[in-house]
Protein backbone atom coordinates (compact mmCIF):
# COMPACT_ATOMS: atom_id res chain seq x y z
CA UNK A 1 0.00 0.00 0.00
CA UNK A 2 1.52 3.59 -0.93
CA UNK A 3 1.96 5.89 1.90
CA UNK A 4 1.76 9.70 1.52
CA UNK A 5 3.54 11.87 3.67
CA UNK A 6 1.86 14.63 5.61
CA UNK A 7 4.91 16.47 5.74
CA UNK A 8 4.83 16.58 9.27
CA UNK A 9 7.74 13.95 10.49
CA UNK A 10 5.96 13.23 13.87
CA UNK A 11 2.60 12.99 12.21
CA UNK A 12 4.09 10.51 9.78
CA UNK A 13 5.74 8.23 12.69
CA UNK A 14 2.11 8.14 14.49
CA UNK A 15 0.57 7.40 11.18
CA UNK A 16 3.34 4.48 10.58
CA UNK A 17 4.78 6.21 7.51
CA UNK A 18 1.96 8.22 6.33
CA UNK A 19 -1.82 8.16 4.99
CA UNK A 20 -2.65 5.28 2.92
CA UNK A 21 -2.90 6.85 -0.61
CA UNK A 22 -6.71 7.65 -1.54
CA UNK A 23 -7.94 8.43 1.78
CA UNK A 24 -10.43 11.46 2.84
CA UNK A 25 -8.82 12.31 6.31
CA UNK A 26 -10.39 14.84 8.30
CA UNK A 27 -8.68 17.38 10.30
CA UNK A 28 -10.41 18.87 13.09
CA UNK A 29 -9.82 21.14 15.70
CA UNK A 30 -11.08 24.47 17.27
CA UNK A 31 -9.89 28.12 16.33
CA UNK A 32 -5.91 28.31 16.12
CA UNK A 33 -5.23 24.53 16.49
CA UNK A 34 -3.20 24.37 13.63
CA UNK A 35 -5.23 23.15 11.01
CA UNK A 36 -4.01 25.19 8.13
CA UNK A 37 -0.86 25.10 9.37
CA UNK A 38 -1.06 21.15 9.01
CA UNK A 39 -3.29 22.07 5.35
CA UNK A 40 0.25 24.27 4.20
CA UNK A 41 2.64 21.02 5.15
CA UNK A 42 0.61 18.46 3.57
CA UNK A 43 0.35 20.76 0.36
CA UNK A 44 3.94 21.71 0.37
CA UNK A 45 5.08 18.27 1.01
CA UNK A 46 3.46 17.17 -2.08
CA UNK A 47 5.00 19.95 -4.19
CA UNK A 48 8.55 19.46 -3.13
CA UNK A 49 7.71 15.73 -4.36
CA UNK A 50 6.84 16.68 -7.76
CA UNK A 51 3.44 16.55 -7.11
CA UNK A 52 0.12 18.90 -8.12
CA UNK A 53 -2.22 19.65 -5.57
CA UNK A 54 -5.08 21.92 -5.06
CA UNK A 55 -5.72 23.85 -2.11
CA UNK A 56 -9.60 25.40 -1.98
CA UNK A 57 -9.50 28.13 0.53
CA UNK A 58 -12.56 28.98 1.89
CA UNK A 59 -12.24 31.28 4.91
CA UNK A 60 -8.42 32.38 4.20
CA UNK A 61 -7.28 34.89 1.16
CA UNK A 62 -5.04 33.27 -1.66
CA UNK A 63 -2.51 35.61 -0.25
CA UNK A 64 -2.68 35.11 3.68
CA UNK A 65 -2.14 31.27 2.84
CA UNK A 66 0.95 32.49 0.83
CA UNK A 67 2.03 34.93 3.71
CA UNK A 68 1.71 31.79 6.60
CA UNK A 69 3.70 29.47 4.14
CA UNK A 70 6.50 31.84 4.13
CA UNK A 71 6.13 32.40 7.92
CA UNK A 72 6.90 28.66 8.15
CA UNK A 73 9.94 28.33 5.65
CA UNK A 74 7.39 26.46 3.20
CA UNK A 75 7.03 28.85 0.64
CA UNK A 76 4.24 27.91 -1.44
CA UNK A 77 4.53 31.09 -3.93
CA UNK A 78 7.11 29.53 -6.78
CA UNK A 79 4.06 26.52 -6.87
CA UNK A 80 1.33 28.67 -7.47
CA UNK A 81 -0.17 27.68 -10.94
CA UNK A 82 3.10 25.90 -11.29
CA UNK A 83 1.93 22.21 -9.34
CA UNK A 84 -0.28 24.35 -7.19
CA UNK A 85 -4.28 25.24 -7.47
CA UNK A 86 -5.02 27.90 -4.63
CA UNK A 87 -8.32 28.75 -4.81
CA UNK A 88 -10.58 30.93 -3.05
CA UNK A 89 -14.35 30.07 -4.26
CA UNK A 90 -17.23 31.64 -1.96
CA UNK A 91 -18.94 28.91 0.20
CA UNK A 92 -22.03 29.15 -1.56
CA UNK A 93 -20.16 29.10 -4.97
CA UNK A 94 -18.68 26.19 -3.43
CA UNK A 95 -22.13 24.57 -2.07
CA UNK A 96 -23.90 25.16 -5.89
CA UNK A 97 -20.97 23.41 -8.03
CA UNK A 98 -21.31 20.33 -4.89
CA UNK A 99 -24.65 20.06 -5.48
CA UNK A 100 -23.88 17.72 -8.89
CA UNK A 101 -20.89 15.82 -8.17
CA UNK A 102 -19.55 15.95 -11.93
CA UNK A 103 -19.15 19.82 -11.87
CA UNK A 104 -17.04 19.70 -8.72
CA UNK A 105 -15.10 17.01 -10.83
CA UNK A 106 -14.33 18.53 -14.13
CA UNK A 107 -13.41 21.89 -12.25
CA UNK A 108 -10.08 19.53 -11.01
CA UNK A 109 -9.84 16.82 -13.09
CA UNK A 110 -7.87 19.10 -15.59
CA UNK A 111 -4.95 19.80 -12.88
CA UNK A 112 -4.18 16.16 -12.62
CA UNK A 113 -4.22 16.64 -8.68
CA UNK A 114 -3.00 13.87 -6.48
CA UNK A 115 -3.52 15.91 -3.16
CA UNK A 116 -6.59 18.00 -2.58
CA UNK A 117 -7.04 20.34 0.74
CA UNK A 118 -10.57 21.64 1.63
CA UNK A 119 -10.26 24.13 4.12
CA UNK A 120 -12.45 24.40 5.26
CA UNK A 121 -15.99 21.72 4.88
CA UNK A 122 -17.31 23.97 8.39
CA UNK A 123 -17.28 27.44 6.31
CA UNK A 124 -18.46 25.67 3.33
CA UNK A 125 -21.68 23.93 5.02
CA UNK A 126 -22.75 27.22 6.48
CA UNK A 127 -23.48 28.28 3.17
CA UNK A 128 -26.21 25.36 3.04
CA UNK A 129 -29.43 25.90 4.48
CA UNK A 130 -30.79 22.35 4.91
CA UNK A 131 -29.96 18.98 6.16
CA UNK A 132 -30.77 17.45 3.03
CA UNK A 133 -28.27 19.78 0.84
CA UNK A 134 -25.99 19.80 3.78
CA UNK A 135 -25.86 15.86 3.73
CA UNK A 136 -25.72 15.61 -0.18
CA UNK A 137 -22.70 18.56 -0.26
CA UNK A 138 -20.87 15.81 1.89
CA UNK A 139 -21.77 12.93 0.06
CA UNK A 140 -20.96 14.59 -3.41
CA UNK A 141 -17.65 15.76 -2.40
CA UNK A 142 -16.47 12.53 -0.71
CA UNK A 143 -17.63 10.85 -3.86
CA UNK A 144 -16.15 12.75 -5.73
CA UNK A 145 -12.93 12.72 -3.92
CA UNK A 146 -12.82 9.54 -4.23
CA UNK A 147 -13.50 9.07 -8.13
CA UNK A 148 -10.67 10.94 -8.72
CA UNK A 149 -8.24 8.77 -6.43
CA UNK A 150 -6.67 11.53 -4.40
CA UNK A 151 -5.48 11.81 -0.99
CA UNK A 152 -8.16 14.65 0.66
CA UNK A 153 -7.09 16.48 4.11
CA UNK A 154 -10.78 18.30 4.91
CA UNK A 155 -10.38 20.54 7.47
CA UNK A 156 -13.16 20.88 9.86
CA UNK A 157 -14.14 23.21 12.79
CA UNK A 158 -14.68 21.44 16.70
CA UNK A 159 -15.77 23.29 19.33
CA UNK A 160 -13.59 24.29 21.90
CA UNK A 161 -15.14 21.77 24.77
CA UNK A 162 -15.77 19.10 22.26
CA UNK A 163 -12.58 17.91 20.49
CA UNK A 164 -13.63 15.00 19.01
CA UNK A 165 -16.24 15.76 16.37
CA UNK A 166 -17.03 18.91 14.19
CA UNK A 167 -19.89 21.43 14.64
CA UNK A 168 -22.18 19.90 12.18
CA UNK A 169 -21.69 16.28 12.71
CA UNK A 170 -21.57 15.17 8.93
CA UNK A 171 -18.35 14.71 7.66
CA UNK A 172 -16.29 12.28 10.17
CA UNK A 173 -18.56 9.80 8.61
CA UNK A 174 -17.57 10.06 5.22
CA UNK A 175 -13.67 10.11 6.33
CA UNK A 176 -11.23 7.24 6.17
CA UNK A 177 -9.42 8.46 9.24
CA UNK A 178 -9.86 11.62 11.79
CA UNK A 179 -6.82 13.66 13.12
CA UNK A 180 -7.83 16.15 16.29
CA UNK A 181 -5.34 19.16 16.99
CA UNK A 182 -6.59 20.77 20.03
CA UNK A 183 -5.69 23.18 22.45
CA UNK A 184 -6.11 22.13 26.43
CA UNK A 185 -6.22 25.22 28.28
CA UNK A 186 -6.04 25.36 31.86
CA UNK A 187 -7.30 28.70 33.46
CA UNK A 188 -6.08 28.46 36.96
CA UNK A 189 -2.34 28.73 36.02
CA UNK A 190 -2.58 29.84 32.22
CA UNK A 191 -0.73 27.36 30.55
CA UNK A 192 -2.00 25.67 27.31
CA UNK A 193 -1.18 22.14 26.06
CA UNK A 194 -1.53 21.41 22.25
CA UNK A 195 -2.64 17.70 21.16
CA UNK A 196 -2.23 16.16 18.47
CA UNK A 197 -4.65 12.31 18.21
CA UNK A 198 -5.13 10.28 15.31
CA UNK A 199 -9.41 9.15 16.09
CA UNK A 200 -8.88 7.03 12.90
CA UNK A 201 -6.91 5.59 10.11
CA UNK A 202 -8.71 3.18 7.41
CA UNK A 203 -5.55 0.57 6.64
CA UNK A 204 -3.21 1.50 9.16
CA UNK A 205 -1.97 0.21 12.73
CA UNK A 206 -1.61 3.92 13.85
CA UNK A 207 -0.57 6.00 17.09
CA UNK A 208 -4.13 6.01 19.28
CA UNK A 209 -2.41 8.16 22.14
CA UNK A 210 -2.80 12.26 22.09
CA UNK A 211 0.91 13.57 21.33
CA UNK A 212 2.00 17.12 22.22
CA UNK A 213 2.81 19.47 19.23
CA UNK A 214 4.33 23.06 18.78
CA UNK A 215 3.88 26.00 16.32
CA UNK A 216 6.57 27.71 15.41
CA UNK A 217 9.08 29.09 12.68
CA UNK A 218 8.94 25.37 11.24
CA UNK A 219 5.19 25.07 11.58
CA UNK A 220 4.01 21.91 13.45
CA UNK A 221 6.05 19.72 15.55
CA UNK A 222 4.54 16.89 16.76
CA UNK A 223 6.33 14.92 19.87
CA UNK A 224 5.67 11.21 18.47
CA UNK A 225 7.44 9.82 21.49
CA UNK A 226 6.39 12.13 24.47
CA UNK A 227 3.14 11.64 26.68
CA UNK A 228 1.24 14.03 27.42
CA UNK A 229 1.54 16.51 30.56
CA UNK A 230 -0.80 18.50 31.14
CA UNK A 231 0.37 21.31 33.80
N1 LIG B 1 5.55 31.72 13.79
C1 LIG B 1 4.74 31.21 14.70
N2 LIG B 1 5.24 30.80 15.87
C2 LIG B 1 4.46 30.25 16.81
N3 LIG B 1 3.13 30.05 16.65
C3 LIG B 1 2.58 30.44 15.52
C4 LIG B 1 3.35 31.03 14.48
N4 LIG B 1 2.51 31.29 13.47
C5 LIG B 1 1.29 30.88 13.87
N5 LIG B 1 1.33 30.40 15.09
C6 LIG B 1 0.21 29.82 15.87
O1 LIG B 1 -0.64 29.14 14.97
C7 LIG B 1 -1.97 29.58 15.12
C8 LIG B 1 -2.67 29.64 13.76
O2 LIG B 1 -2.68 28.37 13.21
P1 LIG B 1 -3.67 28.03 12.03
O3 LIG B 1 -4.05 29.22 11.24
O4 LIG B 1 -3.06 26.90 11.32
O5 LIG B 1 -4.93 27.55 12.87
P2 LIG B 1 -6.35 27.05 12.38
O6 LIG B 1 -6.65 25.85 13.17
O7 LIG B 1 -6.37 26.95 10.90
O8 LIG B 1 -7.29 28.24 12.86
P3 LIG B 1 -8.69 28.76 12.26
O9 LIG B 1 -9.75 27.83 12.74
O10 LIG B 1 -8.82 30.11 12.87
O11 LIG B 1 -8.56 28.79 10.79
C9 LIG B 1 -1.86 30.97 15.66
O12 LIG B 1 -3.03 31.30 16.39
C10 LIG B 1 -0.63 30.88 16.54
O13 LIG B 1 -0.99 30.38 17.80
MG1 LIG C 1 -7.48 27.86 9.40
Amino acid sequence: MELVKTGIDGLDEMLGGGIPKGSTVLVLGSYGAGKTTMGIHFAFSGLKGGEKVAYFSLEERKDSIIAASKQYGMDLQPFLDNGLTLMNPGAGEFVEMLRMKENFKTSIEGFNVSRVIIDSVSIMLMAADNDVLRRNVVLNLSDSLKDLNVTTLMIAEAEVGSPYSTKEGLSEFVADGVISLQNIYNDSNGSVVSAARILKMRLTNHDRKGRPYTIGSDGIQIMANSDLYLE
